[in-house]
C-alpha cells in the first residue's frame, strides 16, 4: 500500500476497514475518528456497534474480534475495547514521527489532490452596473473566493467569474432617465451616424444617484417605467446609440469595482457579464422552443419547471416552483434568461463539469428555477448546478447591517472603517510599533482583512453573524489577527534559527503536545476534504485555529531556540511544517500573513 500522503486516519481506516471485510462485513465500518479524550487514545473507531446491530451481533464480541486481528499491526501500541463496543486505538511515537517527517517534506504539508479533478465555474460577488458594493456583496466575495482557491488547490480546473450584472431592467432605467434629463446628447438621435464621444457623459457617482431615483419612480410612474421597458428592449435588440452610451456605463462602473475587489485582494479569472451570454440567446430560444419548452404565459414566455402545485397565499393553487421568465413581454431578456444563457456558454465554452453560484439564499427560489430549466433543456444536469447560499451580516438588532442614519452601508466604507480601526487596534496592542510607518500601514491592512475575512468565514455559511469589529480585530480568540499573530510569532523563530545557523532536523516526538500538535497537522487533509465536499470553508477555519491553538501550547511546553541538538532541530521543524500548513490554509481562506508585526 501507498502509504505517502495517506493521513493516519485514512490509512487506519482502511486497515480496520479490511478486518471487516474480512469477516464478511462491509469495509466502510472500518471508519475511524479522532479520540475525544486522551485516556481514550489517539483516534477511535465506534464500527463495531452499527456493524453489529445489522447483522444481529454482539457489538463488544465483533469489537474484540477486530481488536485481536489488530493488535500486531506495527502502527499501534495499543488497542481497547471500550464501553459497549468502541475500540481505542493508541498510535505508537514512530508511526507519529514518521507521518510529521512524511508531512514536512510534502509541499503540500499533507494534503492530497482530488482523483478526478473537474472543471468548475465558481460564480461570486455578482456585482452591478451602477451600484456601489454594498456589505451584502461581500459574503459573496469572500465566501466564493475561498471556494475557488480550495478547489484550485485540490486540483480542479477553476474560473472565477465576476457574473457582472450589466443586461437587464436597470439599464433601461438608466438609459431612460438620461434620455429625459439630456435628450440632446448624440446617443439619443437615431440619425446620428458620426462617432460617438469617447468620454463617458457620466461619471459612477451620477449613475449611483440616477439608478436608485430611476428604481422608485418605475415602482410609481407607468409612463416612465413603459420608457425604461423599450429602452432596454432596444439596448438588447443592438440600437446603435444605446450601446455607445451602455459602454460607458459598463467601463466607469467596472473600473471602480476592480478597486474595491483589488482591497480585499480578490480576483476574477473572468469577468463576463450578463451581457456576454447575450449572444446565446436567440438560439437557446429556438431550441427551447424546438423541445417544446417554451410555453405563452400572459404575453411572456416562460418554462414551467415545477413537479407539484401547492396551495397558494389566495386559497388557489402555484407550482411548487415557479416558471422561469424567458422573455418578457417587452420581448426583453430577463435575469433568468441570462442565467440560462450563461450556462450554455458555460458548458460550449469552458466544458464546465459543475457550477457553483455564490449568492445571497435569498435567491434559492430563482436558482431552482433556473437549474431545472437547464436540466430539462439538457445544458447541464441538475447536480451539475449548485446554489450555495448564504445568510447575512447583520448589526446588533439581528437585522442585516445599516449605517447609523439607517443606510446601506457601502463596502467601500465599510473597507475604509475595517482599516482605520485596525490601526488603532494595533497601537492599543502594542503591535508593530517599533516598526517603519509604512510597514505598520500594511500591517494593519492585512490585520484589517484577516479579521474582516475570518470574521466570515469561521461561521457556516448558512448561519448570519453580528458584525462587532472590535471582537473581529482582537489579537486573542478565535480571530484572523490571532491566526496571523501564530504566524508572525513561528516566522520569528525561524529567522533566529538562521541567524544562528540552526538547521532543521528529522521530526522525533517526545512531548505530549507534540504529539497533539502532529496529529492536528495529519488532520489537514480531513479538513480539506470536509470543506471542499460540504462547499464550507468553515471546516478549514476551524482547522487554523486548532492548529495555531495547538503550536500555542507544543511552545510554551518545548522550548526551540533553548534546547540543544536534535531535539532543537526536530522541533523546529515541527515548527516549520506548521507554518508552511498554516499558510496553506490561511492562503485558501485569502488571508496573507506579514512577515513580521
Ligand atoms: N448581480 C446579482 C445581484 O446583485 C447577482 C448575480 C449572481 N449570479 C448569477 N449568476 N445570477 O443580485
Amino acid at each position: 500500500m501507498n502509504i505517502v500522503n495517506s493521513n493516519l486516519s485514512k490509512r487506519l481506516g482502511e486497515e480496520i476497514g479490511a478486518i471487516f471485510q474480512q469477516l464478511g462485513f462491509e469495509p466502510e465500518f472500518g471508519q475511524v475518528v479522532r479520540a475525544t479524550k486522551p485516556e481514550f487514545g489517539d483516534f477511535q473507531c465506534n464500527g463495531a456497534l452499527a456493524c453489529a446491530k445489522k447483522n444481529g451481533k454482539n457489538p463488544r464480541e465483533l469489537a474484540s474480534e477486530i481488536g485481536i486481528l489488530l493488535a500486531n499491526n506495527p502502527i499501534l501500541t495499543k488497542v481497547e475495547v471500550a464501553g459497549p463496543g468502541f475500540l481505542n486505538l493508541f498510535l505508537s511515537d514512530t508511526a507519529i514521527s514518521n507521518r510529521a517527517n512524511e508531512i514536512a517534506q510534502d509541499e503540500r504539508k499533507g494534503a492530497r489532490l482530488v482523483e478526478n479533478p473537474l472543471k468548475v465555474i465558481v460564480d461570486y460577488a455578482g456585482p452591478n452596473v451602477a451600484k456601489s458594493m454594498h456589505v451584502g456583496h461581500l459574503r459573496a466575495t469572500i465566501i466564493g473566493d475561498s471556494l475557488k482557491r480550495l478547489f484550485r488547490f485540490r486540483g480542479d480546473q477553476v474560473w472565477g467569474d465576476a457574473h457582472f450584472g450589466d443586461w437587464g431592467f436597470q439599464m433601461g432605467l438608466l438609459i431612460a432617465t438620461l434620455s429625459i434629463e439630456h435628450p440632446d446628447l448624440p446617443y439619443f438621435d437615431e440619425n446620428f451616424d458620426g462617432e460617438y464621444p469617447k468620454e463617458s457623459p457620466v461619471t459612477l457617482a451620477d449613475l449611483e444617484r440616477i439608478y436608485p431615483e430611476a428604481a422608485s419612480r418605475a415602482k410609481t410612474d407607468e409612463n416612465y417605467r413603459n420608457i425604461a421597458r423599450r429602452a432596454t428592449a432596444e439596448l438588447q435588440n443592438g440600437r446603435k446609440g444605446y450601446r455607445a452610451l451602455w459602454q460607458h456605463f459598463v467601463n466607469v462602473s467596472r473600473e471602480a469595482l476592480k478597486r474595491e475587489f483589488s482591497a480585499l485582494g480578490v480576483e476574477f479569472d473572468l469577468w463576463l457579464g450578463e451581457s456576454d451570454a447575450d449572444k446565446f440567446i436567440p438560439d437557446m430560444i429556438e431550441d427551447l422552443e424546438h423541445k417544446k419548452l417554451l410555453v405563452e404565459d400572459q404575453g411572456a414566455k416562460v418554462v414551467f419547471v415545477h413537479d407539484k402545485m401547492v396551495p397558494a397565499k389566495d386559497g388557489g393553487e402555484r407550482p411548487n416552483v415557479p416558471p422561469l421568465l424567458v422573455v418578457s413581454s417587452e420581448g426583453s431578456a430577463m435575469y433568468g434568461t441570462t442565467d440560462l444563457a450563461t450556462i450554455v456558454q458555460r458548458k460550449k465554452e469552458y466544458d464546465a463539469d459543475l457550477v457553483l453560484y455564490c449568492v445571497d439564499q435569498r435567491q434559492g427560489e430563482h436558482f431552482e428555477s433556473v437549474f431545472r430549466a437547464s436540466d430539462l433543456a439538457g445544458y447541464l444536469r441538475r447536480d451539475q448546478l449548485e446554489h450555495i447560499g448564504f445568510g447575512t451580516m447583520n448589526g446588533n438588532d439581528g437585522k442585516p447591517f445599516k449605517t447609523r442614519e439607517g443606510g446601506v452601508l457601502k463596502l467601500h466604507d465599510l473597507i475604509q472603517m475595517v482599516r482605520e480601526k485596525a490601526a488603532v487596534k494595533l497601537n492599543e496592542a502594542g503591535v508593530a510599533t517599533d516598526l517603519p510607518e509604512e510597514e505598520r500601514a500594511q500591517i494593519g491592512d492585512m490585520v484589517g482583512m484577516a479579521a474582516l475575512k475570518f470574521a466570515d468565514l469561521q461561521n457556516f455559511r448558512g448561519t448570519s453573524y453580528v458584525f462587532d469589529l472590535d471582537k473581529f480585530l482582537s489579537f486573542e480568540g478565535k480571530t484572523g489577527p490571532y491566526l496571523l499573530y501564530a504566524c508572525v510569532r513561528i516566522k520569528a523563530i525561524l529567522r533566529k534559527a538562521d541567524e544562528q545557523g540552526v538547521k532543521t532536523g528529522k521530526i522525533e516526538i517526545q512531548e505530549m503536545q507534540e504529539r497533539d500538535l502532529v496529529l492536528i497537522l495529519d488532520g489537514f487533509e480531513n479538513a480539506l476534504n470536509g470543506a471542499y465536499e460540504k462547499r464550507a470553508p468553515h471546516i478549514l477555519a476551524d482547522h487554523a485555529y486548532a492548529l495555531a491553538g495547538a503550536f500555542s501550547s507544543f511552545y510554551a511546553n518545548c522550548p526551540i531556540m533553548s534546547s540543544t541538538g536534535e531535539t532543537r532541530e526536530s522541533r523546529l521543524a515541527l515548527a516549520k511544517t506548521t507554518l508552511g500548513q498554516l499558510e496553506i490554509a490561511l492562503d485558501l481562506l485569502g488571508i496573507k500573513a506579514p512577515e513580521r508585526m
